[in-house]
């Protein structure tokens, strides 16, 4: 049976211009995540991987950034669309209801000036049509449901009042409100301490089962990767140099990065 991946980027290239040159930072990569897959993207700061998964959202600062080649196409309910092609206005029909981001630094998402549960159901009642009162219900049997002690009076917290695990938990929780068929999650435990990281990568695996969703889950590390990813893109200065099953990775690495990551990561690890 043929499935077709929720999405499929191909040949992607993303320049940013500054001073008077234009620089190349993703170069031709191509990459594709099934319904209900997760796949891994590593590689080292600065090797691209942000910049792709922001190209993917169709958030890419501008006018420096812009899309120089490729196609990105996301399927929803069988009806495939190039995202490079549509205007912003169309974007945002998307983005939030089928496509979704989390950051490794919520406060990159999260408006301080504004409760989290506001922020939620604001979501809500744009893309699902909810009033105010339905809103507030749904949030907060979200915030339950990515286990946030004391839904309700989160609903009423500021960002700052809570700690880092439960800032990330609040942005899945509005990550996911929607449903959305794509995920990416850009380091989003990066900035957490191991414990809270092991409860989030395992959150994650837990909603991905439930809305088989397609996830791209980011990082610098390959361990916490192969945590969670059945398949693992491996990106370096650009360019995808490794897109295999996780397995494979760890068994016959091609690239000389590659090689490289796994020789450097705890032999604990290797068993
Ligand atoms: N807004 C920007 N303007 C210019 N260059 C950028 C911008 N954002 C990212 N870059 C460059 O693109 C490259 C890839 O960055 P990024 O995707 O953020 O890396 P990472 O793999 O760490 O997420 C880097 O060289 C970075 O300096
Ligand atoms: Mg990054």
């Amino acid at each position: 049976m043929n499935i077709t991946p929720v999405l499929d980027i191909r040949n992607l290239s993303v320049d940013f211009a500054g001073q008077g040159e234009v620089l190349r930072v993703v170069n031709n990569i191509s990459l594709t995540v099934n319904p209900g897959e997760t796949v891994g993207l590593v590689g080292e700061s600065g090797s691209g991987k942000s910049v792709t998964s922001l190209a993917v959202m169709q958030l890419l600062q501008k006018p420096s950034g812009r899309i120089a080649e490729g196609e990105i196409l996301l399927n929803i309910n069988g009806t495939q669309t190039d995202l490079v092609k549509l205007k912003e206005e169309e974007v945002r029909r998307y983005r939030g209801k089928h496509m979704a981001m989390i950051f490794q630094e919520p406060m990159t998402s999260l408006n301080p000036v504004l409760t989290c549960g506001y922020q939620v159901a604001e979501a809500l009642m744009l893309h699902e049509g909810l009033n105010k009162k339905q809103a507030r219900e749904r949030c907060i049997e979200l915030f339950d449901h990515v286990k946030l002690p004391r839904p309700q009076a989160i609903y009423d917290a500021y960002p700052h009042q809570l700690s880092g695990g439960q800032k990330q938990r609040v942005m899945i929780a509005m990550a996911i409100s929607c449903k959305p068929q794509l995920l990416i999650a850009d380091e989003p435990t990066t900035a957490l301490d191991v414990t809270v990281q092991k409860s989030i990568i395992e959150l994650l695996g837990r909603l991905q089962q439930e809305y088989g969703m397609g996830i791209i889950f980011i990082s610098h590390d390959l361990g916490v990767v192969s945590d969670i990813a059945s398949r693992v893109a491996v990106m370096y200065k650009g360019k995808m140099v490794e897109n295999a099953t996780a397995a494979d990775i760890f068994k016959n690495p091609q690239h000389p990065y590659t090689k490289g990551l796994l020789a450097c990561r705890p032999q604990w690890i290797s068993a």
